[in-house]
């Protein structure tokens, strides 16, 4: 058995920490011989402080083998303090009739002290996932608050993406996930994000020979791209279960490795593809070792290229409007 690692868990009393944490102490983010202390920051008010305990009273009574340590706090610093997974959740979530845009400002001041907290306290090899949205510029914001941290210790959750585009692929053509593989995502978390299934393969043939043009345009791409407004019309709050699960996705590949599966993550760029340096940006990535890289050498259409230049001008007014008030 593994020494315990720590894990620190943003909003664990709202709906995806609910579908995220009995799968952490279950071993199935970090692996079976992995145990885990759980440290769970929530808000100080009493609604949810009440749900909070109760969700730990149920983490207890699961019993999980793994989990060697259990503790809630409201401080940000006890709950950064050498820890060595962020899975940053906490935030406004987006209801009916809200746009994306709206929860800017409000979110920016928690990724804003929780980046400085991460900065102060945790450990040097931290990985941090921020769910919360707007996800991209979240975690910008987090990696500049963080200065003395690598910028290569954050990134935001584009899986869910990848996720629901591998399973319309599924759907369409009738395969398994298992055997759709090189599906990327590219860009911001939001309607303007370029699902891409120009390398993809099913069944080892090429995607683009299998499926019609017009139903990857009309079809495909905006089913993926619109999926997170159409739950929350269908059950009025925003994903959950298959935020928590592309969540832990996302975690154990970054973690345990991705066997050269092609995971899309947001991560800061590094100048690939024309992409602005730092940019936090959705793009096809193999994990190992702990570490990820994301895939070189791949080639667009002018189709596909207009699509990047708007997920990317996107990112770049939201890394902006924050920037002002930040003063990042
Ligand atoms: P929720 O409202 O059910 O839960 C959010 C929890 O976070 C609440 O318990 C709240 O008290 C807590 N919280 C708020 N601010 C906090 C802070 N500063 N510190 C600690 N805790 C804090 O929301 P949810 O459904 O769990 O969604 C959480 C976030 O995830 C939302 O921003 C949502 O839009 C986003 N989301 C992202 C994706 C993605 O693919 N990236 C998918 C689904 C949802
Ligand atoms: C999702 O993709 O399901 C969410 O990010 C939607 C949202 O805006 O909360």
């Amino acid at each position: 058995m593994k020494t315990p690692v720590r894990v620190t868990v943003t909003g664990p009393a709202g709906q995806i920490g609910y579908s995220t944490l009995f799968r952490i102490a279950s071993g199935a983010m970090l692996g079976p011989d992995q145990p885990v202390e759980l440290r769970l920051l929530e808000r100080t008010n009493s609604t949810s402080q009440s749900a909070l305990k109760g969700v730990m009273m149920e983490l207890e009574d699961c019993a999980f083998p793994l989990l060697h340590g259990l503790m809630s706090t409201t401080d940000q610093k006890e709950a950064f303090r050498d820890t060595d997974y962020a899975l940053l959740i906490g935030a406004r979530p987006r209801g009916p009739g809200m746009e994306r845009a709206d929860l800017l400002e409000a979110n920016a001041q928690i990724f804003n002290t929780q980046g400085r907290a991460l900065d102060e306290v945790a450990k040097r090899s931290v990985k941090v996932i921020v769910v919360g949205n707007p996800c991209n510029t979240n975690a910008w914001i987090a990696m500049k608050s963080a200065p003395s941290l690598s910028p290569k210790c954050f990134s935001a959750m584009l899986r869910l993406d990848q996720n629901r585009a591998r399973a319309q692929v599924a759907k369409k053509t009738g395969a398994p996930v298992s055997h759709i593989h090189q599906v990327a995502v590219w860009g911001n978390h939001s309607p303007t994000m370029f699902p891409d299934l120009s390398a993809a393969t099913v069944d080892g043939r090429k995607a683009t020979d299998i499926l019609d043009a017009a139903w990857i345009r009309d079809e495909f791409i905006p089913t993926v791209a619109k999926r997170g407004s159409e739950i929350i019309k269908a059950r009025g709050a925003s994903s959950a279960a298959s935020a928590g699960a592309a969540a832990i996705d996302h975690m154990r590949d970054w973690a345990l490795g991705s066997a050269g599966e092609w995971v899309t993550m947001g991560v800061p760029s590094d100048g690939s593809y024309g992409i602005p340096e730092g940019l936090v940006f959705g793009f096809p990535c193999v994990c190992r070792n702990g570490d990820y890289d994301i895939v070189q050498g791949l080639g667009f259409d002018d189709e596909a290229k207009a699509r990047i230049a708007k997920t990317l001008a996107e990112l770049e007014s939201e890394r902006d409007a924050v920037k002002a008030f930040l003063k990042l």
